[in-house]
């Protein structure tokens, strides 16, 4: 076992990893497992970087709107330096005709956090460094607006006040037990020819299955057929799911977008529909039976049970009730659940213990993610549970200075897995000392 990190080590520490991960434009999510942008870690990225050297962290942005395709989207993969060894490939997606001259991308999205993290640099910004931010907001906004405008409207055409995602990686959370059903009744039959790179660097029990594996690439197949047309997917798409996560990370960044339009002098009144549209639709995921919020199978026309962290996430976007709250504070708290039941043991798990899919090594499906508990930690503070907020923040801080920047931690015993060098883990460990400290002086 290694010694923890102080205070200065671990900064010292997670700036030089996002160094050794930068190429100058954009700083991969880990060397060889990730090796192009990715758009809710270079967000995240931004606003880690953003606390110590705001011009990298702008260009870092910069970076990933310059992939914004014509019709608003932001991709979840631009391909800056062309091919590697990951998969997919630049080549595989087919998105010539949409991504910009030069710059392949994939052709889904993924969590919309971007705004979130620019609010948050705008406000932490020393006085010295305010008005360069406040530029930077008028440079972005109008991307980012087209961006929320299309989540909108190509993933709500109908006007629910709830998106829902066509492929499990627009979440973010790819593998996560509550996609299972939604994707076990897909039939791949002609999956394309595809190698997958993705354990060549990181060991396949922490990766999705071959069965989650050629399901992901069938539905890329399906939509590149379709020239990836919104309304065409929208219409023909298997897998359409109204994801809790994924809808919370739209509201709140829906929230800070308004906010930032306000501090620009900008009309506000398409983002304040946008979220009192979600504000009235929400609720309807909410099972009184499960204690949280799960997703729902447009297909299918029903629920998905199985819910994990993704029923914590409407803390992160301000969308719960206090009762709501507190019955997500018990399953905290309860040892069949959430809480860990040996003194080795870390929180908060992706996946409740007692869900029958819990792998606590196996990426979306049970191991604690530096993210998440910093977005949980954001949630349970502004609900006024602040015991809670502190258990996660010490764990997040405690899991990075004694294991180092990684992918993942076993939340029985804290161990690492996934890619090593994870750039995120290294940004958020920069903001989440910053909140830590903030409220130790609160306290
Ligand atoms: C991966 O390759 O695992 C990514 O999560 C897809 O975006």
């Amino acid at each position: 076992m290694t010694a923890a990190l102080t205070d200065d080590e671990a900064t010292r520490a997670a700036l030089a990893q996002l160094r050794a991960n930068d190429v100058g434009t954009f700083v991969k999510p880990a060397e060889r497992q990730y090796p192009h942008q990715w758009n809710w870690d270079a967000a995240l990225v931004a606003l880690g970087l953003g606390l110590h050297d705001p011009e990298r962290a702008r260009l870092e942005v910069r970076s990933l709107l310059r992939g914004a395709w014509r019709n608003g989207m932001v991709p979840h993969i631009l391909y800056h330096l062309g091919a590697s060894d990951y998969r997919p490939d630049p080549a595989f997606w087919r998105t010539a005709e949409h991504h910009p001259a030069g710059l392949p991308t994939s052709g889904l999205s993924q969590p919309p956090i971007l705004a979130s993290c620019l609010h948050r640099l705008h406000a932490l910004a020393p006085e010295t460094e305010r008005a360069a931010w406040h530029d930077f907001l008028a440079e972005t906004y109008p991307a980012v607006l087209a961006w929320h405008r299309w989540w909108h409207t190509a993933r709500d055409p109908e006007g629910r006040g709830l998106v829902a995602i066509v492929h499990p990686w627009e979440s973010g959370t790819d593998d996560a037990p509550r996609f299972v059903p939604a994707l076990a009744r897909l039939r791949p039959t002609a999956v394309p020819e595809f190698v997958r790179g993705d354990r060549t660097h990181v060991a396949a029990a922490e990766r999705p299955s071959d069965d989650d594996y050629a399901r992901f690439v069938h539905l890329i197949d399906l939509y590149r057929a379709l020239g990836w047309d919104p309304d065409a997917i929208w219409r023909e798409a298997p897998f359409r799911v109204v994801d809790p996560f994924l809808n919370a990370v739209l509201h709140r960044a829906d929230g800070d977008l308004a906010e930032v339009a306000r501090l620009l002098g900008e009309p506000t009144d398409e983002i304040e529909a946008w979220r009192d549209a979600t504000r009235r639709a929400y609720p309807q995921l909410w099972s009184d039976a499960a204690g949280t919020f799960q997703a729902w199978d447009d297909r299918a026309g029903a629920p998905l049970p199985s819910s994990g962290i993704a029923g914590f996430a409407a803390l992160w976007g301000r969308l719960a009730t206090p009762e709501q709250a507190e019955a997500l504070r018990a399953a905290f708290a309860d040892p069949a659940a959430y809480a860990p039941v040996d003194p080795a043991g870390v929180r908060l798990a992706t996946v409740r213990r007692d869900d029958p899919l819990f792998m606590p090594r196996r990426y979306w499906r049970g191991p604690v993610w530096i993210v998440t508990n910093w977005m949980v930690a954001d949630g349970f503070d502004a609900a006024g549970m602040h015991d809670a907020a502190a258990t996660l923040r010490d764990d997040a801080l405690a899991l990075t200075r004694r294991h180092g920047f990684h992918e993942h931690y076993d939340p029985t015993d804290g161990t690492p897995g996934g890619a090593r060098g994870f750039s995120w883990s290294a940004a958020l460990t920069l903001v989440l000392e910053r909140e830590a400290r903030a409220a130790r002086l609160e306290a």
